[in-house]
C-alpha cells in the first residue's frame, strides 16, 4: 500500500460494517458496485473542541440527511441511527480527538456488476481524522478568490441534488480542478438555468443592502446543514434572510458581500469573483458578524445546545 496521506497520520481505527478495524484493513473489493457507478451516499460532519469538550455539530441533521440520501437509490442502511451514533462517538474517543472531521459512507458493495444494484450488499463505513480550516485559516479572515465555473451544476431533474451521493461529485471535482488550475481557490457553479447554485462543496450567501440571499432548494443545490444553521443564526441576529432566492450571475459582481458555508468551509468570505473585487475586497461586516456568531457557539452554545452532540 502506498504511503499514508499526511491527513490520516495517527489514525488507528475505522468502523466498517459493524466492526472496528485497523486503519490499513479498512478495504473493499475492486468489483464494488459503488466504485464503478458511484452508488454511495456520504456525509461530512465536524466534531468541535467546545468549552464543554468534544461535540459533534448538528449530528442528528447529518444522520437524517444520510438516510434520506440513500432513499432514491433504494440503498437500505443495515444499521440503526443509534448504532451509527454509538460507533462514531466510540471512534472519536478511541482516537482521542478533541476536534475532527467525520466521514460516514454507505454504498453498494461487491456483487453483480449490472447497473441495477438490487443484488449488491450495502456496506457502511465511518472514518474520523483531524482536519483544520478547509480553505485555510487565512481564507476565513481574508476571504477567497473564486471563479464562476464553465461546468454547470447538474439539475435536480437529472440527479437528486438534495441527496449527497458519491458519483455526482465528479461535477464538483471538475469545477474544482478548473478553478484551481486557473489560479483561484474555489469555484461557483451555475445551475442548468444559468443562475447561481453553489460552490463545489459549499452553499453560497449574498448580502445586499443589509439583507441576506441564498439560492433556494429548487436551484439544484445541496440542502446544506451549515446553510440552515446560518439562516437561523442570521435571523436570530435580526437579519432578513431570503432563503428561496434566485440569484443571477451578474448579481454576484455587484453584491456588497458574498460568503460560502459548509461543514468543511464553515463560514468563508469571498473577496473576488472572476477578478472582480466584492465590496471592499475583504471580509465584509455582515459576514464577520455571522462568522463570529458561528464560532462563538463553540464557547457558549446558549439557545443552540441541541446543535451539539457531546462525545
Ligand atoms: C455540493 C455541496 N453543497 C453544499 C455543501 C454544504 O453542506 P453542509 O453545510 O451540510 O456541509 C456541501 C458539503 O457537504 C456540498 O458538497
Amino acid at each position: 500500500m502506498s504511503d499514508r496521506p499526511e491527513m490520516y497520520e495517527g489514525v488507528d481505527t475505522v468502523w466498517l460494517d459493524g466492526e472496528f478495524v485497523d486503519f490499513e484493513d479498512a478495504q473493499i473489493h475492486v468489483l464494488s458496485h459503488a466504485l464503478h457507478y458511484g452508488t454511495g451516499v456520504f456525509e461530512g460532519v465536524r466534531c468541535y473542541d467546545t468549552a464543554d469538550g468534544p461535540a459533534i455539530f448538528r449530528w442528528q441533521e447529518h444522520l437524517d440527511r444520510f438516510y434520506e440520501s440513500a432513499k432514491p437509490y433504494d440503498l437500505e442502511i443495515p444499521f440503526e441511527p443509534a448504532e451509527l451514533t454509538e460507533a462514531t462517538v466510540e471512534l472519536i474517543r478511541r482516537e482521542e480527538l478533541d476536534s475532527c472531521y467525520i466521514r460516514p459512507i454507505a454504498f453498494y458493495g461487491y456483487g453483480p456488476l449490472g447497473l441495477n444494484p438490487a443484488n449488491a450488499p450495502t456496506q457502511v463505513a465511518i472514518a474520523v481524522w483531524p482536519w483544520g480550516a478547509y480553505l485555510g485559516e487565512e481564507a476565513l479572515e481574508e476571504g477567497v478568490d473564486v471563479a464562476v465555473s464553465s461546468w454547470r451544476k447538474y439539475a435536480s431533474s437529472q440527479i437528486p441534488t438534495n441527496a449527497k451521493t458519491t458519483g455526482p461529485y465528479v461535477n464538483s471535482v471538475l469545477a474544482s480542478l478548473e478553478a484551481t488550475g486557473n489560479g483561484y481557490v474555489e469555484a461557483i457553479v451555475l445551475n442548468k438555468e444559468g443562475n447561481v447554485a453553489e460552490g463545489p462543496g459549499e452553499n453560497l450567501f449574498l448580502v445586499r443592502d443589509g439583507e441576506l440571499y441564498t439560492p433556494g432548494l429548487a436551484e439544484s443545490i445541496l440542502d446544506g446543514i451549515t446553510r440552515r444553521s446560518v439562516i437561523r443564526l442570521a435571523r436570530d441576529l435580526g437579519y432578513t434572510v431570503h432563503d428561496g432566492a434566485t440569484i443571477s450571475r451578474g448579481e454576484l459582481y455587484t453584491a456588497d458581500e458574498l460568503f460560502f458555508t459548509g461543514t468543511a468551509a464553515e463560514v468563508t468570505p469571498i473577496r473576488s469573483v472572476d477578478d472582480n473585487e466584492i465590496g471592499a475586497g475583504t471580509k465584509g461586516p455582515v459576514t464577520d458578524e455571522i462568522q463570529t456568531r458561528f464560532f462563538d457557539l463553540l464557547e457558549d452554545p446558549t439557545d443552540y445546545e441541541e446543535w451539539f452532540h457531546p462525545v
